[in-house]
């Protein structure tokens, strides 16, 4: 065991050892002082606890509880809600009017498969002016917020990963026309990962490898952070949650709170229809009467390919991560510790050799661990599923290229301002796969879904090379 004069690091580094995780100072000797302060300060943070339950769950592996006991959930159907949606619409416009609304962002994730440099918010996505996430997102909150006189509070999640940079992205920007006492920036607590032999993993000789404890860590960072108290002297009665990604998230969408309201509900969910029974989307089910999600890779084949008595996919309600929660739902939550189970995900971590060399390789060498925020689900005493069209509101920015990349997003988007302008009556003609030829975008100042164009009376003559209506 390594020894440090001053007792307070040295009962650190005792933890360090009790919990067998003395190799973390292997290269102790290489180290400056303020390098082994530094390593020593990361150690202190750590809920060796925690990481040894999660270890022990780590050894244990996946166990499924649930195979074949998942059960369709209720969902209000497009079909139900056809021509049915105003006097949701009206509850959830007075809500807004009232000012008992929040939004909350979901940033704080490292979007590794996007491999964009930087946090994903800041990733350019709007076809003509090339707006990023952030400023796409603050516009439509803008509008919204115009719409009922109010500015409506905007939490936002990063964690310590991207903060610094999401904070200059913000500042830069005069935080998008935002008042800066209405945005509110919150950080999420790191985890460390794990080896296969249940070690924790050095990527620098004076750093442990960690990970943001996935989008549930928000139910946690919301109440530490201050949010909630925030929210509470605001008078915010229900939070708008979404995720960073989805370029066509109808965000405060009035028609969902007035649902959400209706049905009394503590925490709601908007859903899709599942594509086909592999899509990568997480399915609600109900298991012994509650509401689940089941994250799609934690679904198991036997319930990922069960069919109804007419073959239609029994399973069928993905979720596309938009929710509804009480203020006071999210507090309950809290009252007694932090309680979201932990998912595993096997994963390749840079990690460093015996002489201090960095290697990163294709091999899933360690384990990282995750909150997901659906799994709140079960704790709430009523909830509400709402069906919407998948063109209309979801086309996440997840990959590089192919499925869910900058490629699928932008076409999207240019789908949906072109159906609106359709609507409105403006001819466009289309193409052989059903687009305009030309990139056209329409700002949130403007529009947020549609209404409004008709009145503009534009004068599109088809001769554009792109068109911007602002
Ligand atoms: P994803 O699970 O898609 O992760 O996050 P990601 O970080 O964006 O991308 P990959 O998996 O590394 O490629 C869905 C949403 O949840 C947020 C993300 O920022 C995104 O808005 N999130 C995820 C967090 O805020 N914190 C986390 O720890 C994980």
């Amino acid at each position: 065991m390594i020894y440090c004069e001053d007792p307070e690091l040295q009962a650190i580094i005792e933890r360090v050892y009790k919990h067998e995780q003395g190799h973390i100072f292997r290269f102790w000797d290489h180290l400056d002082e303020q390098q082994q302060t530094d390593l020593l300060a990361q150690a202190d943070l750590i809920d060796f606890s925690l990481l040894s339950r999660l270890i022990e769950q780590a050894a244990a592996g996946k166990e499924d509880k649930h195979e074949g006991r998942l059960e369709p959930p209720e969902v209000i159907t497009l079909a139900q809600r056809e021509g049915n949606d105003d006097e949701a619409r009206q509850i959830g416009e007075a809500a807004l009017a009232a000012g008992d609304v929040a939004a909350v962002l979901v940033a704080g994730g490292q979007g590794t498969r996007l491999g964009f440099d930087g946090p994903k918010g800041m990733y350019p996505v709007t076809p003509v002016m090339q707006k990023s996430l952030f400023q796409l997102h603050a516009e439509k909150l803008l509008a919204i917020g115009d719409n009922f006189g109010v500015q409506i509070p905007w939490y936002i999640m990063t964690s310590i990963t991207n903060n610094k940079q999401t904070i200059r992205c913000f500042q830069q920007n005069d935080h998008f026309g935002y008042d800066h006492e209405n945005i509110f920036m919150f950080i999420q607590e790191m985890i460390p990962a794990i080896d296969r032999q249940g070690k924790m993993i050095l990527d620098e000789p004076d750093h442990i490898f960690m990970n943001p404890n996935g989008h549930g860590g928000t139910i946690k960072a919301l109440s530490e952070s201050g949010a909630l108290n925030d929210m509470k002297e605001r008078g915010v009665d229900h939070i708008f949650y979404f995720q960073v990604d989805n370029v066509l998230t109808r965000i405060c969408d009035p028609i969902y709170l007035g649902y959400h309201i209706l049905g009394d509900s503590e925490m709601s969910c908007k859903v899709v229809h599942k594509k086909y029974p592999e899509e990568k989307i997480g399915v609600l089910c109900l298991i012994e009467g509650k509401l689940h999600l089941i994250e799609y890779s934690d679904l198991n084949e036997k319930d990922m390919f069960a069919t109804n008595k007419d073959g239609s996919m029994k399973l069928w309600a993905g979720n596309i991560a938009t929710h509804i929660f009480d203020r006071k739902f999210i507090e309950r939550e809290n009252q007694g510790g932090f309680k979201l189970p932990y998912h595993l995900a096997e994963k390749s971590i840079q990690h460093l050799d015996n002489k201090g060399q960095k290697v990163q390789s294709d091999e899933k060498n360690g384990i990282k661990f995750e909150t997901f925020v659906f799994d709140a689900l079960v704790d709430a005493k009523k909830t509400v599923c709402l069906e919407i069209e998948r063109e209309k509101e979801f086309s996440p920015l997840k990959n590089s290229e192919g499925e869910n990349s900058p490629e699928t997003t932008k076409r999207d988007l240019i789908k949906n301002y072109t159906r609106w302008l359709k609507e409105a009556g403006y001819n466009i003609s289309l193409n052989k796969e059903g687009m305009p030829g030309i990139d056209i975008e329409i700002s949130p100042f403007v529009s947020l879904a549609g209404e409004n164009l008709k009145e503009l009376d534009l004068k599109i003559t088809g001769k554009e090379k792109s068109l911007y209506i602002d």
